[in-house]
């Protein structure tokens, strides 16, 4: 296997079902809507009940979840700003293919960095990219600590821990900012369904 490529040594190829067709044939707008937040913030819970909205309306979706594609595709990544980085472009990349597959993806991860959102912003498309920042603040996202991660953090136990030992640069301008605080489940996905409506008449 050669294992040296030169990018000049790539060719794209071309090829005759584009991603018009498959967005035809499935009838809706493919798009990535990417949740970013603090860990606890309720964006795994967000994204699984938006995604069983979207199923209900008859749409083909996907769901990448930081936990769960940490355990496959990035398992070798850590949580140093250089693996999240990395981390967060596999992601893109990833969410790229599927909405170019025809699908509408949710991800939740918690992308601390704008740098890489942005990133992801311009992997994916400006077009078929909707950053929601679900806007949990970290007392609430400490005071649950579903996982006990939090207090590992604060015990020195974790290192680079997101909102403790690791920064959190929240989007200053999200496409959608979700309050969570006093809010129900139903009220937030709703929130998310409503812009769909309004901006992505397909979705
Ligand atoms: S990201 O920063 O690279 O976007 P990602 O969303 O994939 O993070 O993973 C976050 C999840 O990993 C958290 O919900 C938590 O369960 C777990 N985790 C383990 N160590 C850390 C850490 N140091 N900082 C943040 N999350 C961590």
């Amino acid at each position: 296997m050669n294992m040296n490529i030169e990018s000049s040594d790539l060719v794209l190829q071309l090829v005759d079902v584009d991603a018009a067709t498959r967005a035809r044939m499935k009838c809706q707008r493919p798009v990535a809507i990417w949740l970013t937040g603090l860990s606890a913030s309720g964006k795994s819970t967000i994204a699984n009940a938006l995604e069983v909205a979207l199923v209900e309306r008859g749409r083909h979706t996907y769901l990448l979840d930081g936990d769960n594609v940490r355990m496959g595709l990035c398992r070798d990544l850590g949580f140093t700003d250089v693996d999240r980085e990395e981390n967060i472009r596999r992601i893109a990349e990833l969410g790229r293919l599927f909405v170019d597959a025809g699908l509408i993806v949710v991800t939740a991860f918690i992308s601390p960095f704008r740098g890489d959102r942005a990133l992801a912003r311009s992997i994916i498309g400006e077009d078929a990219f909707i950053e929601v920042f679900v806007d949990t603040p970290l007392d609430e996202c400490e005071r649950r600590d579903p996982k006990g991660l939090y207090s590992k953090a604060r015990a020195g136990l974790i290192k680079n821990f997101t909102g403790i030992d690791s920064v959190y640069e929240a989007p200053l301008n999200p496409d959608i900012r979700l309050e969570t605080l006093g809010r129900s489940l139903p009220e937030v996905v709703k929130q998310i369904l409503d812009y769909l409506d309004k901006h992505f008449a397909r979705s």
